[in-house]
């Protein structure tokens, strides 16, 4: 049995092991050497080649390797026959053009991304683990296809130890269409932003990479998102996807929880579905941290920001099915005496977020955790903020339009 590991980062160079066959293969130094020399001219990649012992596993994605080259075996042998043979010959040239196809064809293997992702519910409606995928690669096709269905499925996707530079997260982010750019009200008390602007920073650092002040403009802020919200529905374009990546987190508490706003709004009495499935309501980010008692912003600021509608019920395209639509951010629903409006905000979102509609979301560091706003509502909970890092960064994908205006449109949110 085969496997074929990369060994080295640079150039095309592979380690190929081999444990069924007995075959005498050359050791790199020697294959290279001999081809060089031979050839008069420098092998384009070097492939090394050994026998090796029983397989260790090296990582749990070489497992594919093993049984995914029992097929490719013949052909590897092959083309590694047809360089015996022409050297055996004496052909030089045959020779360059066997090996420029052998080392063609590891190349194509061992680049492929041939494993599925691999999808493990956490239940059988919301939210899902992802494995199996590299996020830091360009995706095939295939496995674009099968997060975005999962992720329209699922509502929130988690997955675990990505490695993920600043181009790599907003890279796959933008698999689901175009970004937000943070907003100024959100940043930190310098005005000097810690990363660059197409991505929230929901740390609780500052600029100098230091635990933020007590009292600091961007911790009373921040302390809104310990309210049930969806992101940025106080646009009026609000997110679709939020894509949390964890680059420090804190050893203690700072969890994500996740309410389910369609189960919510199944499990709600026919009476109740009618009563409200045509309603509008007003939102705005100043309701929501006004609620944690903070209303320091300036003329300039709420003049950026003015308060929006959306609907209170909406219908996602992908599945058909139907989604309240909650947040911190509401502020009163139209056409209501605002002491009914303010009730029957309460008591949905209290309906929406009890046990059986959440799941909690323990970080572990180099998560990436990916949401759908237009169905479910979060919440980041307590922790000792002013003692640990917890370096947490979002790419922010726009829904297609303003809620109110794009209902009962046929078109595909984010993209499909
Ligand atoms: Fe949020």
């Amino acid at each position: 049995m085969l496997t074929i590991c990369p060994a080295h980062s640079h150039g095309t160079e592979y380690l190929l092991r081999a444990t069924l066959t007995k075959q005498v293969l050359l050791t790199r130094a020697g294959f290279s050497a001999e081809l060089n020399v031979w050839l008069g001219r420098s092998a384009r990649n070097s492939v090394a080649m050994g026998i090796a012992g029983p397989l260790h596993s090296v990582s749990r994605r070489f497992w594919f390797y093993h049984l995914a080259e029992i097929g490719m075996f013949a052909v590897t042998a092959g083309l590694h026959l047809g360089v015996m043979r022409a050297i055996a010959a004496g052909d030089p040239e045959k020779a360059a053009d066997a090996s420029d196809r052998l080392i063609d064809h590891l190349v194509q293997f061992t680049t492929q991304t041939a494993v599925p992702i691999k999808i493990y519910p956490v239940n059988e409606q919301f939210a899902a683990e992802i494995g199996d995928v590299d996020l830091s690669k360009p995706l095939s096709d295939e496995d674009q296809q099968a997060i975005k269905q999962a992720f329209w499925k699922y509502g929130v996707l988690v997955f675990p130890d990505q490695q993920l530079t600043h181009e790599q997260h907003i890279g796959f982010a933008t698999l689901f269409g175009p970004l937000e750019v943070s907003i100024k009200a959100g940043r930190a008390d310098s005005g000097k932003l810690r990363i660059r602007e197409d991505l929230a920073d929901v740390s609780n650092l500052d600029h100098n990479n230091q635990p933020w002040g007590e009292k600091s403009r961007q911790r009373m802020f921040q302390l809104g998102n310990r309210l049930w919200h969806t992101d940025s529905s106080f646009r009026h374009v609000p997110a679709g996807a939020s894509l949390l990546y964890g680059r420090t987190i804190a050893p203690i508490g700072g969890h994500t929880e996740f309410a389910d706003l369609r189960a919510a709004w199944d499990a709600l009495s026919a009476a109740m579905q009618n009563r409200i499935q045509d309603l509008v309501v007003e939102h705005s980010i100043f309701v929501s941290r006004a609620k944690i008692g903070y209303t320091e912003f300036s003329d300039e600021e709420r003049a950026e920001l003015p308060p929006v509608k959306q609907v209170l019920v909406r219908t996602l395209p992908q599945t058909g099915r139907r989604s309240l639509y909650l947040a911190s951010h509401a502020g009163r629903i139209l056409g209501l005496p605002p002491e009914e409006s303010k009730e029957l905000l309460e008591q949905l979102t209290a309906h929406a977020t009890r046990r059986e509609f959440v799941y909690t979301h323990r970080w572990r560091q180099h998560d990436l955790v990916m949401w759908d706003n237009r169905c479910t509502m979060h919440r980041g909970t307590e922790f000792d903020d002013l003692r640990w890092k917890r370096d947490v960064q979002r790419a922010t994908v726009s829904d297609i339009g303003n809620s109110v205006e794009t209902a009962g449109r046929p078109a595909p949110a984010l993209a499909s």
